[in-house]
């Protein structure tokens, strides 16, 4: 089987205007000899700026959402096509945010995972279990549902990444223990394979939740860990190099 490339994602949320793309400099700037591919994910608003602050960087650029249709009438909307035109690389799909906020279901995150590919943007899918499904025991079967559910057969073949992010560990502090977090992704794991085959070897199981850099080296060398979605601590360029060097 050949190894995913790690990938660090920073997940910049609501948060950061025009003096933030300094922070995005700084990570461009810092970033040495790191094995990993390194995104960050601003606002739309930004994506176009920051995506020409990091030309010729290392660091990609990635949107946090998409419309799945190309264009039309959906105000307030953003496309896949939009994104990329920006110069956005990769786009989040699925994050728990959405999924709770606005009621997206595994068959539009996957309705937006086609749009992402028709776009030549590299889809992060995000899963992930709310605290009442892990105390019921279902954490599992959710996740492994979702991934299901998420991710069309048009994935085969293609780059992708799997963002395991439980939605009690996003903003808490609290993250599972490493034993939960091997057990889950080892389940998406084989999950992919079921699907996919040795195609989806190279598709990366990232982490998200609390991720920091204490934390950030156990995380990122747990079992099937091929890198981490990272929000709060992606806004300081120290806090997620730190996490890019934990790698
Ligand atoms: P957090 O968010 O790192 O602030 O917990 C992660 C995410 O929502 O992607």
């Amino acid at each position: 089987m050949t190894a995913p490339t790690p990938l660090i994602a920073g997940n910049w949320k609501m948060n950061g205007l025009a003096d933030a793309l300094g922070e995005a400099r700084r990570v461009a700037a810092g970033l040495s000899g790191t094995a990993a591919r390194v995104a960050i994910c601003p606002s739309a608003t930004l994506i176009q700026r920051m995506s020409a602050a990091l030309a010729g960087s290392a660091v990609m650029v990635g949107g946090q959402d998409c419309r799945a249709e190309i264009s039309g009438a959906y105000t307030g909307d953003v496309s896949a096509e939009m994104l990329a035109d920006a110069g956005a690389n990769l786009v989040i799909l699925g994050h728990s945010e959405r999924r709770a906020g606005y009621g997206e279901a595994d068959e539009l995150v996957a309705a937006k995972v086609v749009a992402a590919l028709r776009a030549d943007l590299e889809p992060i899918v995000c899963v992930g279990e709310t605290l009442a499904q892990r105390e019921a025991g279902e954490a599992l079967s959710v996740v492994t549902g979702q991934v299901r559910g998420s991710l069309p057969a048009a994935l085969a073949g293609k780059a992708f990444s799997v963002a395991y992010e439980p939605v009690w560990a996003i903003g808490t502090g609290l993250t599972p223990t490493t034993p939960q977090i091997e057990e889950m992704h080892r389940a998406i794991r084989a999950t992919l394979s079921e699907m996919f085959g040795a195609a989806a070897d190279t598709a990366a199981i990232l982490y998200g939740g609390s991720v920091k850099p204490s934390n950030a080296a156990e995380i990122l060398h747990a079992a099937e860990v091929g890198g981490a979605l990272v929000g709060g601590a992606s806004l300081k360029a120290e806090d997620f190099l730190g996490i890019i060097g934990a790698i």
